[in-house]
């Protein structure tokens, strides 16, 4: 695994956000920074992504990645921003072509075992499992780790307080990504210590 996905590993977490401004991303990653919890996928599922992936790497303090990332012009996007990796929905190669062009680290989505040979055969060894409750979640992943004993998966999709603890207790899972800590109504009211105080519980979750 690359640092930065090392990194992601020891934090336990990705927050998956989607902002609609700069100003609303710099903001929440503070809450992010403060809850003990310096790490941001910012999704294109947003006319602001690009924006929002720039003031949070000009912040310096917390990790940013790309998400819902599906086309290589997306990847040209991320990278311009500062997006330090970049997570997609499923696999494909022109994406994954396009972060290795800019060396930055991917988690494709892949939830078969059909999914993850292709990833494999892109040289990849991480993916992210979406959407993880909808596809087996826990039971999946243990049951394709058999085959797949060299594969990490980043389950998420339905990932929350109540299920984090029994992904990160699977071997082959080394982070969880979700949006339970960045709501939505939260982050259009503003209320950015509710988002701090959600950081915070994540993270005391997964120091279990
Ligand atoms: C994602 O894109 O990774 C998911 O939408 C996050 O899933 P969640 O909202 O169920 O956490």
């Amino acid at each position: 695994m690359s640092e930065v996905l090392d990194s992601l590993a020891a934090h336990g977490v990705v927050p998956v956000v989607a902002v609609d401004s700069a100003a609303q991303a710099a903001a929440l990653a503070g809450a992010l920074a403060e809850g003990g919890l310096p790490v941001a996928e910012i999704t294109f599922r947003t006319p602001a992504a690009e924006a929002a992936i720039a003031a949070v790497a000009g912040r310096g303090d917390v990790l940013v990645g790309a998400g819902t990332v599906v086309t290589p012009a997306q990847v040209d996007a991320a990278a311009a921003a500062g997006a330090r990796f970049v997570v997609s929905p499923g696999t494909s190669r022109a994406v994954v072509e396009r972060c290795r062009e800019h060396g930055l680290p991917v988690l494709p989505g892949a939830v078969t075992a059909t999914e993850i040979q292709a990833a494999l055969e892109l040289g990849l060894d991480t993916v992210k499992f979406f959407p993880a409750e909808a596809s087996g979640g826990v039971a999946a992943i243990k049951a394709l780790s058999a085959p797949f004993p060299g594969v990490s998966f980043v389950p998420t999709g339905g990932v929350g307080p109540g299920n984090l603890a029994d992904y990160l207790g699977l071997d082959s899972v080394r982070a969880v990504g979700g949006s339970w800590m960045v709501p939505a109504a939260a982050i259009s009211a503003g209320d950015w210590t509710g988002i701090r105080d959600l950081a915070g519980d994540a993270v005391r979750r997964v120091a279990g």
